[in-house]
């Protein structure tokens, strides 16, 4: 009796000491959604069902920082910020600028009820595009060039390691367009206009957010790490396909059109795993993406099973009305009952807070949908790692133009360059050009300016002119620090033609192009060079021998300067490592870009893709002259070439026997054979270094 009396006292003392335990580390409520252990799902369920309105609404939010302060993040339960283009801290802004704003807000945003990190979004078009010092790699365009889905990934992880450097855990990035017409002010944002082409680059998503591991399931919004961001594949759907090329324009095409050729490459984007889609401000057959529910909830969600988030455009939902914003009430109304679930506001947060709240409170928009938005976004916060990390710290500041990415984006550069033409006759080529010359030549706007290099998109919206703004090489700094000690480089922008003449150069150097542009600023109807691009050319090459290196986001109108020309390389927007470019002008490397869209003659043809039936371009789509390497590398990489022969004569003729049956046939030669048969070509022809053709394997 005794002893069980004990054993009692001793139970009750442990229980005691259990609560009392329990009670000192639980003084705060045990919250699912703050347990990593939980599974995501079960998080975004339990914060789900203790929100709010109000906070529900908060999270749909998107403003720029400009308009933000780490109050109003607080007051307002904003859910994500984000940097326009060119909205940067301070100008020449440090990595460590960049976390401790980000930071600022984030603290703003914890220090609310419920505590939700906001998720902040950048523009990382080519590399951290805004940020000053960081890598600029070339736009897409000329990525599309290298048909090389292993750089893109590894462009990929590089671009995710700089915005992470300062803070940034998601980019409005890739763009997927497929363009259809260069007369588009974005054409260079895309990688071609080949849906085949665009879906290879995709794999630019398993750099930026990292690999779904084997085991887990392809399809969902998927983030490795710390290291990595979330991607944003945009903009959902045919942007690339409108009327003329206007930009936000109306893209009219059959549903078959819209699946075949603008919808592909989301097929391949959501299978690895990319966390957002961004919505077209254009319009498909007259209607307003921003406001087309069939395709954003009905086959974006519905058909294709998309689990991420879907965000609008800059003032995306104001354009669904025209003039743009004439009845925002409506554009809410219509941009969320579409399927959009966070909206890039990106300023007037209380109008759109009113509206949104007026609409669910009088059961125009049910809590369903409002619910479907936010669990959407509250997954890919808990995939990024946010709840756990949602201060960013100093680690990784050093990765900001890091010499190692700077590589990278060099090797981008020269597997990006498109040889169009290389001597006048077939025995005469001009390039390689000798590094060893009495004295050169170099000319044009375009050779001593970093901005014009690098493009729109680069540290403002619009991109910059000339060398201050931000850190790099340019195409002249390059050729001086290439060309022998010996050889004199004379560098004069607009030289006239006596003078060339007179001064016996061994051969010139022609840099031209456009100009920076950004959207709908670079629409244009009549694709030409910017003055005096004609006359440097036509001065200089008409005096000696001359290589014409074109530096634009799309073919322009050539066809008049041909004959006086002795080498055209097309080099896009290269970006800020101008050493890709003499890599392979002085053999160093050699060219192997091929054209990522085709190269018209005159723009009354427009619009002309590959397959129409009123194809006659000046260059074909796929055309891309080879040189040889002037230094052996190696002599082991010399005896693995030889044992390849026999393997790479036979993916050749096998690589030949498509091409040339897709010309005959389609625009959409993936749909022609068996998908095995389409990435056993990709893997083994096109990606393979070896089975890069030489040029007369081209179809011209
Ligand atoms: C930017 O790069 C330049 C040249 O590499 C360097 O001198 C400068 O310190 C860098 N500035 C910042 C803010 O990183
Ligand atoms: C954010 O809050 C944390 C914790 O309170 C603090 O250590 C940090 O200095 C704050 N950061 C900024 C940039 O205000
Ligand atoms: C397309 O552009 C034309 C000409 O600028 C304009 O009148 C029309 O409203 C635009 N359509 C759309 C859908 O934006
Ligand atoms: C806004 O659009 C709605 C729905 O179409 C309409 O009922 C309302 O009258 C419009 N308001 C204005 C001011 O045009
Ligand atoms: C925001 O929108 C509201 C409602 O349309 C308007 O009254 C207010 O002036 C706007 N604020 C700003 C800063 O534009
Ligand atoms: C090119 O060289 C080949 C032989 O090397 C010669 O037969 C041919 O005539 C040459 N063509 C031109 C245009 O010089
Ligand atoms: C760029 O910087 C140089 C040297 O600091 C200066 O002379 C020049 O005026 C600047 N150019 C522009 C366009 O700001
Ligand atoms: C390249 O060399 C030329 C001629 O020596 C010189 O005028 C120019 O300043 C140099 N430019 C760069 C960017 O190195």
């Amino acid at each position: 009796m005794k002893w069980v009396g004990r054993v009692w006292i001793l139970w009750v003392w442990i229980a005691v000491v259990l609560c009392s335990r329990r009670g000192a580390v639980g003084k705060e409520e045990y919250m699912k959604y703050k347990d990593p252990k939980q599974p995501v799902g079960v998080r975004v369920k339990d914060l789900l069902g203790r929100m709010s309105l109000e906070e529900k609404i908060g999270q749909m939010v998107q403003i720029d920082r400009i308009a933000a302060s780490p109050d109003i993040m607080k007051d307002y339960y904003i859910g994500s910020l984000l940097s326009g283009g060119g909205s940067t801290p301070l100008p020449r802004a440090t990595a460590a600028d960049w976390v401790n704003m980000v930071n600022d807000f984030q603290n703003g945003s914890l220090s609310t009820r419920l505590g939700i990190p906001m998720i902040y979004g950048i523009d990382a078009v080519h590399g951290h595009n805004n940020v000053y010092n960081a890598t600029i790699f070339p736009h897409n365009i000329g990525l599309g060039a290298t048909r090389d889905p292993e750089l893109l990934q590894r462009i990929g992880d590089a671009t995710a390691a700089e915005v992470r450097a300062t803070g940034i855990p998601y980019v409005f990035a890739p763009c997927i367009a497929v363009c259809r017409d260069p007369r588009w002010g974005r054409c260079y944002e895309s990688y071609s206009e080949d849906p085949k082409v665009v879906r290879e680059m995709t794999d630019i998503i398993l750099g930026l957010q990292g690999e779904i591991p084997n085991g887990l399931r392809k399809g969902v919004p998927y983030v490795a790490g710390k290291n990595k961001v979330a991607a944003c594949a945009k903009h959902f759907v045919g942007d690339g396909g409108t009327t003329k090329g206007i930009n936000e324009n109306n893209t009219l095409t059959s549903m078959h059109g819209l699946l075949s050729i603008h919808m592909p490459a989301y097929y391949d984007s959501i299978i690895k795993g990319v966390s957002t889609v961004m919505v077209s401000y254009s319009s498909w057959n007259g209607q307003k993406m921003h406001a087309n529910r069939e395709l954003i909830t009905g086959f974006l969600k519905g058909t294709l099973k998309f689990k991420g988030f879907v965000i609008s455009d800059w003032q995306g939902l104001d354009r669904i009305t025209s003039p743009p914003h004439s009845n925002y009430t409506y554009s809410v109304l219509a941009g969320v009952l579409a399927g959009i679930d966070m909206i890039m506001v990106p300023y007037n947060f209380t109008e759109f807070i009113n509206d949104l709240t007026y609409l669910v409170k009088n059961r125009f928009i049910s809590m369903d949908r409002i619910d479907d938005a936010v669990q959407r976004i509250l997954l890919v916060k808990f995939n990024l790692g946010l709840f756990e990390n949602p201060l960013a710290d100093l680690s990784l500041v050093n990765e900001v133009g890091s010499q190692a990415h700077r590589d990278l984006a060099r090797e981008a550069v020269r597997k990006s360059l498109v040889l169009l033409k290389n001597g006048k006759t077939a025995n005469d080529s001009l390039l390689p050009l000798p590094k060893k010359a009495s004295k050169i030549l170099v000319a044009g706007t375009h050779a001593d300016n970093l901005g014009y290099q690098c493009g729109g998109w680069t540290i403002a919206w619009q991109g910059f002119s000339g060398n201050n703004d931000t850190s790099g090489t340019t195409i002249l700094g390059a050729i001086n620090s290439t060309v022998d000690k010996d050889t004199d480089v004379v560098y004069l922008e607009n030289p006239d033609s006596e003078y060339v003449k007179s001064n016996d150069f061994s051969y010139a150097i022609v840099v031209v192009g456009e100009p920076p542009y950004t959207e709908t600023a670079g629409d244009s109807q009549t694709l030409t060079m910017v003055d005096p691009g004609p006359d440097v050319i036509n001065n200089v090459c008409g005096a000696v021998k001359c290589v014409v290196i074109m530096i634009s986001g799309r073919p322009v109108v050539m066809e008049p300067y041909m004959s006086t020309i002795d080498a055209l390389v097309a080099a896009w927007l290269p970006g800020t490592e101008g050493l890709g470019v003499t890599d392979v002008l002085f053999g160093d490397y050699g060219f192997t870009g091929k054209l990522p869209r085709t190269w018209f003659k005159t723009v009354n043809q427009l619009p002309m893709n590959v397959g129409d039936s009123h194809y006659d371009p000046l260059f074909p789509f796929g055309f891309g002259l080879t040189t040889k390497t002037m230094v052996a590398r190696s002599v082991s990489a010399g005896v693995r070439r030889a044992a390849y022969v026999p393997i790479v004569m036979v993916f050749l003729f096998v690589g030949l026997y498509f091409q040339v049956k897709r010309t005959k046939l389609s625009r959409s030669p993936a749909s022609l054979f068996p998908r095995w048969v389409s990435s056993f070509l990709l893997n083994h022809f096109q990606n393979s270094r070896m089975a890069r053709g030489p040029p007369q394997i081209q179809l011209c």
